[in-house]
């Protein structure tokens, strides 16, 4: 690892750490959580850990804010660590050596512990073990960030927009990773969500942020956290 600024070490860190986030997503991503920590917001969530590759990212826009003087602010990253749907057995995204020979169930607890450690980031990283829509139903404090990257299919992406976009604070951000606008590229719940999130009028489309498939949006002043985003959506229909 290189004797650079920390946040540079951070970035190298989730460079070599296994996961889903591209490296041109990964910093616009931290560019975010940086803004996020200027602006004075303490918490970041992230729903989706994995390994820990974004999550480093974020703690790298974490650092950088801190090193201009902003301050403490720390990720709250989110994952049962059972990987989702897509990452089981007979599914594209599995990784055979992620799974636990003793349970057979995937754990990717121990690796993102690792990455974390092994980055210096545990005093930025808390990791947040359970399922995600349990712990949004009781999570009690705003995030000036939210980025979810959590299960993809339609209940998962769902679950994690309706329990988690009430958090972000006025004038906090709102992230969503694999947004395709063409179904050809990939699912449609990560899409769906982010247009009900705009249409939802308590968020609009943070100028220049949108990379790859990372959308950015920015809760708009005057639309208050914690309520729950209009409208219906195919999982509370059922
Ligand atoms: C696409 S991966 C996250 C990738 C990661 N952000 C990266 O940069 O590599 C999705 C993660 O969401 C987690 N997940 C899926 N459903 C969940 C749920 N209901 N509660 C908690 N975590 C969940 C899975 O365990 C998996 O690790």
């Amino acid at each position: 690892m290189s004797a650079g600024a920390r946040h540079e070490r951070l970035l190298e860190a989730a460079r070599e750490t296994r996961g889903f986030m591209p490296d041109e997503e990964g910093l616009a991503l931290a560019l975010v959580a940086e803004r996020s920590t200027l602006a004075g917001f303490s918490s970041v969530v992230e729903v989706g850990s994995y390994c820990g590759r974004s999550t480093l990212y974020l703690a790298s826009g974490i650092a950088r804010a801190l090193s201009l003087g902003a301050a403490s602010a720390v990720v709250f990253s989110v994952d049962h660590h059972h990987g989702s749907e897509e990452n089981q057995a007979g599914f594209e995204h599995h990784d055979d050596t992620l799974v636990n020979r003793e349970t057979g169930r995937m754990d990717t607890l121990p690796l993102f512990r690792r990455a974390v450690e092994k980055a210096g980031a545990e005093d930025l990283v808390i990791a947040v073990v359970g399922d995600s829509p349990t712990i949004a139903a009781r999570w009690k404090a705003d995030a000036g960030l939210v980025f979810i990257d959590g299960g993809h299919g339609e209940a998962p992406a769902w679950a994690d927009y309706r329990g988690w976009a009430p958090h972000v604070c006025e004038g906090g951000w709102l992230a969503i990773h694999d947004v395709f606008a063409d179904p050809a590229d990939g699912g449609r719940p990560p899409f769906e969500i982010y247009k009900r999130a705009l249409s939802s009028g308590e968020f609009e489309e943070e100028p220049g942020a949108q990379t790859g498939s990372l959308r950015v949006l920015r809760r708009r002043s005057g639309s208050a956290s914690r309520s729950s985003p209009h409208g219906s959506d195919p999982s509370t229909n059922s």
